[in-house]
C-alpha cells in the first residue's frame, strides 16, 4: 500500500472533485481491492461496492445525492453490514482501509456518514433487510482549489484541528498523560491514530496504556452518537482508529494483537472498545 504513515498524514476530506472520469486501470485496481477487503478485526463481514451516479441517475442525481456537500464526484464507494455487535467498528475498519488505498492511488475521499442520501445509495446496492449502510465516501480527483462550500465545512468542522496528545492518550492511572517520550517506540502509532478522520472531527478515541497493552475507549456524545438508526457514527471513528494502529504497527513490524479484556479499572465511564496487547 506504500507507506502508511505518510498517507494517514496525506489525506483530507475532498468535497470538489474534477468531472474527469477515473482511469479505468485505477478503477478496477479499486474494484479488486473492495472484494478483497471483507473481514473487520471483531469477525463481522462488510461489503463494498463502487457505485456510479451517472450509469443510474439524470445527471442531476449527482449533486442531488449528497445535498449539494459533495462537487462533481459520481463514483462512490458504498458500503453495508449486518447490524451486529461491534459492526460499526469493523465497518469503520474496512472503509478506512478503502480510503487510504484510494489515497495511495491518488484519488480524493470524504468520509460521508450523515449529509447523503441513505435511501437512494441503499436501493442502488440493494441493501438487505438485516444490513445497515452506516457511510460512503466519493471517489476521484480533487480540484486544484478547494470549492467555497468545502472551506466552509472544513472551518465550521475545524477539521486541521487535532486534539492535543494529552487529551486523548493516557497511562494506566488516567490521571497522567502519555506523553510521546513515554509512549517511545508506539509513539507513531499513536499518532496514526490522532491525525485520523472522525465525524464531525470529534475524535472520540481515547487510548490507554497498561504495561504491554493498549486499552481503546470511545468518548462519545450521547445524543450525537444515536442520530441516525441503528449507526453510530463515533463507533466508526474508533474502528478508524483501530485501522490506523495496526496498519502502522505492521509498517513498523511491532507485532501485537487485538483482544477484548475490558480493564478493571473503570475510564471515566467511556465505553471500553477494545485493546491491542503486545506481542513478546
Ligand atoms: C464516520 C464519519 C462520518 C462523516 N460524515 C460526514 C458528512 O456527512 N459530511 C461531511 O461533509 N463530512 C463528513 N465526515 C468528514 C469529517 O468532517 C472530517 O473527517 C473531519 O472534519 C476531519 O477532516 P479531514 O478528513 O479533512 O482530516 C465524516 C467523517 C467520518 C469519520
Amino acid at each position: 500500500m506504500g507507506n502508511v504513515s505518510e498517507l494517514i498524514k496525506y489525506r483530507s476530506s475532498t468535497r470538489s472533485y474534477m468531472k474527469k472520469p477515473i482511469d479505468e486501470e485505477k478503477k478496477n485496481e479499486m474494484t479488486e481491492y473492495l472484494s478483497s477487503n471483507v473481514k473487520g478485526p471483531f469477525g463481522n463481514t462488510v461489503r463494498f461496492e463502487l457505485v456510479d451516479l451517472a450509469e443510474m441517475k439524470p445527471r442531476d442525481a449527482r449533486t442531488l445525492g449528497t445535498y449539494g456537500f459533495i462537487k462533481g464526484a459520481s463514483l462512490f464507494i458504498v458500503g453495508a453490514v449486518k447490524s451486529e455487535r461491534k459492526a460499526m467498528e469493523d465497518f469503520g475498519y474496512c472503509m478506512e482501509k478503502n480510503i487510504l488505498h484510494a489515497t495511495s492511488l491518488g484519488l480524493g475521499t470524504c468520509w460521508l456518514g450523515g449529509t447523503f442520501r441513505r435511501s437512494n445509495f441503499a436501493k442502488m446496492i440493494n441493501l438487505m433487510e438485516n444490513e445497515v449502510l452506516p457511510a460512503i465516501t466519493p471517489i476521484g480527483y480533487p480540484t486544484k482549489k478547494r470549492s467555497l462550500r468545502d472551506s466552509v465545512i472544513r472551518f465550521s468542522a475545524g477539521s486541521k484541528k487535532r486534539k492535543k496528545w494529552q487529551s486523548l492518550f493516557f497511562t494506566k492511572d488516567m490521571k497522567k498523560p502519555l506523553s510521546r517520550e513515554n509512549a517511545g517506540k508506539y509513539a507513531p502509532l499513536l499518532e496514526s491514530v490522532r491525525l485520523g478522520p472522525s465525524a464531525s472531527n470529534r475524535q472520540p478515541w481515547r487510548i490507554v496504556r497498561e504495561p504491554g497493552k493498549f486499552h481503546f475507549y470511545c468518548s462519545s456524545t450521547k445524543t450525537y452518537n444515536k442520530l441516525f438508526k441503528g449507526i453510530r457514527l463515533q463507533n466508526i471513528d474508533m474502528g478508524i482508529a483501530m485501522c490506523h494502529f495496526e496498519l502502522s504497527a505492521d509498517e513498523l513490524g511491532l507485532a501485537g494483537k487485538w483482544v477484548e479484556i475490558k480493564p478493571k479499572f473503570d475510564f471515566r465511564g467511556k465505553e471500553y472498545i477494545v485493546s491491542w496487547a503486545e506481542s513478546i
